[in-house]
């Protein structure tokens, strides 16, 4: 059973602000955003349009979890990215900051290439289950603990396409005594 957690508007207007702080933090300069796939193409998606700076989008694959709720905790690139980021300002967008894992891999093997600067972006954090000490430098909302979908986010490959964010609930829980 899925229960909304962020409406659109809630989703339009947290994206908005991050854009915002961006934009400010940024002055016109330059920006490359690396989308990461696949739950970030949604946020992505809308934040880049809100942002007005000169920008470029490029896409990484990394793949962290399986078909199930729990994080398997090795991490493989399945697409790297076809733009050099060397000099450049970069802007990771991650959907979502669970354990840290995957955004520290990430980090560090991009930090290898030299950017100018290297930030990161992300819609959701869960900050309670952080296994690795990471931050992101503009996060949208802090959640609880419990398995989101929705606006790019899957289960299983389903509910990426909602554009609202859901909590989803297991059966047990609605069921009456
Ligand atoms: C999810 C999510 C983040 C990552 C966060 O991606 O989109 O990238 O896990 O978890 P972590 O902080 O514990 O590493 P996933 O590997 O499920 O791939 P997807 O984006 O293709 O759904």
């Amino acid at each position: 059973m899925l229960k909304i957690l962020f409406s659109r508007e809630d989703i339009e207007g947290a994206v908005k602000g991050l854009a915002l702080r961006i934009e400010q933090d940024f002055d016109n300069e330059k920006i490359i955003f690396i989308c990461l796939l696949k739950g970030s193409f949604m946020f992505t998606s809308d934040l880049v349009r809100c942002i007005a700076n000169p920008s470029r989008v490029d896409f990484i694959r990394v793949s962290s979890y399986g078909a199930g709720m729990t994080s398997k905790g090795t991490i493989t690139i399945t697409k790297d990215l076809e733009e050099d980021i060397a000099g450049e300002n970069v802007v990771i967008v991650e959907d979502i900051i669970d354990s840290g894992l995957t955004l520290t891999y990430v980090t560090d093997m991009l930090r290898k290439r030299n950017p100018k600067s290297l930030k990161i972006c992300a819609l959701l954090d869960k900050r309670a289950r952080r296994e690795i000490e990471i931050e992101g430098d503009y996060v949208g909302f802090t959640i609880d603990d419990g398995f989101v979908v929705g606006y790019g986010i899957d289960f299983a490959e389903q509910y990426r396409n909602l554009p609202e964010i859901y909590v989803v609930e297991s059966d047990d829980s609605c069921k009456t005594a």
